[in-house]
């Protein structure tokens, strides 16, 4: 079976309610003018999901996910978001992202409940991993990347990462302009791939999809794209910016095709 590439928009808190729909209305718009070969995801915040949703629904090019969801599926738990309010709305979630473990103090168990509890709701997890500059700059790269992705896989089976996609996010490169040279990528993803194949197979690892994310814009995409390096992007700041978002999803069909 040959993967798709994906290309997934996380929206963080840059939007208002009105501005959502617009870049919502707009991408729906641009994309309706392209061919489209790849799988395209649109993260609002979740108080937006709704609506987001509502201007996607017929569209069978682009699937809305979530930010995030709690680690828990109901309870006393103020402020958060749970599974069962994002699925009637979301194919796609995003977890483990480093704004978030940062944010507050999320760790591999609750990542781990959090793909288990999407999985079991039919909604396929994003699954963000990367080092900080400071364990770059002390050559704990695969050290940490080791430790993030071996805690999913001894407590997943097989049949998550059919559905899973992962996101290899170095920290120091998100929303910071400063971008990893693609060879420096590249072996992250093989390094993921090896991990998976000796924990299970190499039939799915190949079939895993592992995404680039971290400053990601059209004119660095292609760069990251196909052989040894990703299957797709997660793209933050350019993703609320329409046409910018809309180019990305070109570069990364034709570097993947
Ligand atoms: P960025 O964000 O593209 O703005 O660097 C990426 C992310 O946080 O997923």
């Amino acid at each position: 079976m040959s993967k798709k590439p994906l290309i997934a928009g996380n929206w963080k808190m840059e939007l208002s309610h009105k501005a959502a729909i617009e870049v919502a209305g707009a991408i729906k718009k641009l994309v309706k003018t392209i061919p489209v070969s790849s799988d395209i995801v649109v993260c609002p915040s979740p108080v937006a999901l709704s609506a987001i949703a509502e201007i996607f629904q017929k569209s069978a090019k682009v699937s809305v996910g979530a930010q995030n969801i709690a680690a828990q599926e109901k309870g006393a738990f103020t402020g958060q978001t749970s599974v069962l309010h994002i699925k009637p709305l979301a194919a796609w979630c995003i977890v483990g992202h480093s704004e978030v473990r940062a944010f507050t103090g999320e760790s591999d168990a609750q990542i781990v409940q959090q793909t288990a509890l999407l999985l079991r709701h039919g909604i396929n997890p994003i699954i963000c991993i990367g080092e900080t500059g400071q364990e770059r700059d002390r050559d704990q790269t695969v050290a940490k990347i080791t430790r993030q992705i071996v805690a999913i896989l001894e407590h997943t089976d097989r049949a998550v990462l059919t559905k899973a996609v992962i996101a290899y996010e170095p920290i120091w490169a998100i929303g910071t302009g400063i971008t990893p040279e693609p060879d420096q990528v590249s072996e992250i993803i093989l390094l993921i791939r090896k991990l998976v194949a000796s924990h299970f197979d190499n039939e799915i690892a190949d079939r895993l999809r592992i995404l680039y994310g971290g400053s990601v814009k059209p004119d660095n995409v292609a760069q990251y794209i196909g052989g040894p390096c990703a299957d797709g992007v997660l793209v933050g700041g350019a993703s609320i910016h329409p046409r910018d978002f809309v180019e990305i999803i070109k570069q990364v069909q034709e570097a993947y095709s």
